[in-house]
């Protein structure tokens, strides 16, 4: 992921996610969130700034070193940061109440995104909440270049979640007003679910 050490090499930026500020108020006091491909981590630093435990994971040490930064120079021990490819990762049953996984698993053919969103399935607690962002074979990337690894197709997100109860989702071509290393406005072809078990 040369790529992102680059990026996250300068960007500084810190804020939540738009899907992450619908939700973060109904998640219990005491919850264990892990974020997996977290970046740099504004979802990971916005829920540990709010008093939950979380472990943040990411195969950039980049990003995993700013956080370690951040988690050093305000004392944050509620956080845990991992460097490591989240294919090395399984999830401890019944140890989470949230699990995120924001626009990372098209970066893994698609048998092992799906294999990680069915370890999700089956080792989160009940009442536990999933949330996930892909993108799917709307996104302009798709038919120019095949940017990512792989895509979801429209509505696969949600069939895969069919037995949770589904809080949000959202299904989209997005405009991106730019952000870092992709600073022009630009479309994405997006699937956004918060699931419950
Ligand atoms: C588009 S960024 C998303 C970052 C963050 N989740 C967000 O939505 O702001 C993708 C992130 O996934 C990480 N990533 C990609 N493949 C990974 C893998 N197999 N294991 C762990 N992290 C990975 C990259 O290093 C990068 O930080």
């Amino acid at each position: 992921m040369e790529k992102y050490n680059k990026t996250y090499s300068v960007n500084k930026n810190i804020k939540p996610s738009q899907i992450l500020s619908l939700i973060w108020k109904n998640f219990l006091s005491n919850s264990k969130i892990i974020d997996l491909g977290c970046g740099q981590g504004n979802d990971s630093l916005f829920l540990v700034k709010n008093g939950f435990l979380v472990t943040a994971i990411d195969s950039s040490s980049v990003a995993i070193n700013q956080m370690k930064v951040k988690k050093d120079e305000l004392k944050l021990n509620n956080l845990e940061l991992i460097c490591d490819d989240i294919t090395n990762f399984n999830i401890e049953k019944d140890k989470y109440q949230v699990i995120i996984c924001r626009n990372v698993l098209n970066f893994l053919d698609k048998n092992k995104a799906l294999e990680i969103l069915n370890d999700f399935k089956d080792n989160i607690q009940k009442d536990s909440y999933i949330i996930i962002e892909v993108f799917t074979k709307n996104d302009p990337s798709f038919i120019s270049n095949n940017k990512f690894v792989s895509y979801f197709d429209e509505q696969e997100l949600l069939n895969l979640f069919s037995d949770y109860e589904i809080i949000y989702y959202l299904e989209n071509i997005i405009l991106d007003p730019g952000h870092f290393g992709f600073s022009s406005p630009h479309k994405h072809g997006v699937a956004r679910i918060i699931a419950q078990k």
